[in-house]
Order: structure tokens, then C-alpha cells, then sequence
């Protein structure tokens, strides 16, 4: 299985379409909300039809028995890769899993992967805005542990957060990190980048890439030469 995600973030099913026909060979792709709620079923098969690995990015946060029906559903459609909140807490993240377990198809039950702390949250916002006290990288190692705790494959975490998670949950548990940039390549609104030869030096499991590759001149070239990067 491939370790570059593609973050597949496009407005609409027909433009992320033609862009996956740049690509010669199967890859790995990322569908969020954005897609997934304007064009979800249509597209996963399409995509699926082509030969791609696809992990829906709809980050699930509600009661344990909604969440397992859900992901009972999310299983159905054969997917490889899901995610939660681990914020929902430990039971809703092992009813995740039992719904994942109960709509599996062949056997394959899809990775499900927790969401720490979104980069969009500062230590400022955590600490006063939603009163959660302490460090941020320390909930974020927190919550990576409940995450162990309930049986998730992994979180998504930063590059530089990758070591200490696998020192504490062991190296079995799946990091993914976002906020890749290859040298030379423009931040946007990313805070904390890192190359893909760093995610790979930290120990990072997947990494999750967007504009590094659908911005540049070869998506396809681009793709392979970071893929190859994270294989060593
Ligand atoms: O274009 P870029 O490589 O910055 O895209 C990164 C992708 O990873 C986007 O789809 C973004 O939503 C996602 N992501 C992120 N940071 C997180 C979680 C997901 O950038 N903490």
C-alpha cells in the first residue's frame, strides 16, 4: 500500500476526476467533506473503479451509537482508511471499530484513524477558548494514547509529534501527517511544514500531501518521486 496520501482537495467530483487522470499507476487518495457531501457515493466508486486506495477524511464526533452505525455504513463502500475526533472519548472511538468490524467487506476491516488536535487550534484557543488546560503537544500525546486504548490503528498528528507518539504507543501505531512541502515549495496557509525526507527521518507512517503535487507541472512525476522517498 502507498504512504502518499493525496489529499483529492477539489470543489467538485468532475475536477478531482480528471485530475486522477494524470496518474498512471493506482494511488492513495483523500476525499474530505467537501467532496465527500456534494458527490460522496458516486465518487468513491469511481475512484475505487480505478484501482485508488481512499481514506474518507470526515473526522466522525458523536454518541458511540451514532458513530458505529456510521462507520458500519463507511465500511460498506470499502474504503481502506476512516477517522474520528479522539475528543469524542474512548468509547465512542471503540464503537468506531465495532461498527467498522460489523460492515467490513471481505475480511478488511478499514484503518481508523484518530484526530488529535486540528492544526487550526492553537495553545492560546485550547487553554482559554475551550479551557483544556496544560500543553498542546501533551493532549495531543493524550489523546493519542485513549486512541491506543480503544483499539485505533493511529492518529494524524504533526511530523514532529511522530517520534514521541511512536516511543509511547509503540511502532506498530500509525502516524499520518499533513503539512508536507516539498523544498522550495510555498507554505499557504500551512503553520509547521515538513519534507516528505523529514516525515520519513521522524518515522511518519503516511503523509497526507495537497498542493505539493496538484499545483505542480507533473502531478504524476511528483507523486512517484515522494512516494519513493517515503518507501527509503
Ligand atoms: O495542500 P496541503 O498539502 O496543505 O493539504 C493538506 C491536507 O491535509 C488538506 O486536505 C488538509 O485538510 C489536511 N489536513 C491538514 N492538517 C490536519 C489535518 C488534515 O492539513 N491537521
Amino acid at each position: 500500500m502507498n504512504k502518499c496520501i493525496l489529499a483529492l482537495d477539489f470543489e467538485n467530483a468532475i475536477d478531482a476526476v480528471s485530475f486522477l487522470d494524470n496518474f498512471d499507476e493506482p494511488i492513495y487518495v483523500k476525499v474530505g467533506m467537501e467532496l465527500f457531501y456534494g458527490s460522496g457515493l458516486q465518487l468513491i466508486n469511481e475512484i475505487k473503479n480505478r484501482g485508488h486506495n481512499i481514506f474518507v477524511d470526515l473526522k466522525l464526533h458523536d454518541i458511540p451509537n451514532t458513530v458505529k452505525g456510521a462507520m458500519r455504513n463507511l465500511a460498506k463502500l470499502g474504503v481502506d482508511m476512516v477517522n474520528v475526533h479522539c475528543a469524542g472519548g474512548i468509547s465512542m472511538m471503540k464503537a468506531a471499530i465495532e461498527g467498522l468490524e460489523e460492515g467490513k467487506l471481505n475480511k478488511k476491516r478499514p484503518l481508523c484513524i484518530g484526530v488529535t488536535q486540528l492544526t487550526s487550534i492553537s495553545q492560546e484557543i485550547m487553554n482559554e477558548e475551550l479551557l483544556i488546560k496544560g500543553n498542546i503537544t501533551d493532549t495531543v500525546l493524550h489523546y493519542a494514547i485513549n486512541a491506543k486504548k480503544a483499539g485505533l490503528d493511529g492518529v494524524v498528528c504533526s511530523v514532529y509529534e511522530s517520534k514521541i507518539i511512536h516511543e509511547v504507543c509503540g511502532n506498530d501505531f500509525l502516524t499520518i501527517t499533513p503539512g508536507i512541502r516539498l523544498k522550495g515549495d510555498c507554505k499557504d496557509d500551512q503553520k509547521r511544514v515538513a519534507t516528505p525526507e523529514l516525515a520519513k527521518e521522524e518515522g511518519g507512517d503516511f503523509i497526507v500531501v495537497g498542493r505539493s503535487i496538484t499545483r505542480s507541472k507533473n502531478p504524476n512525476k511528483t507523486y512517484i518521486k515522494i512516494e519513493n522517498i517515503m518507501r527509503g
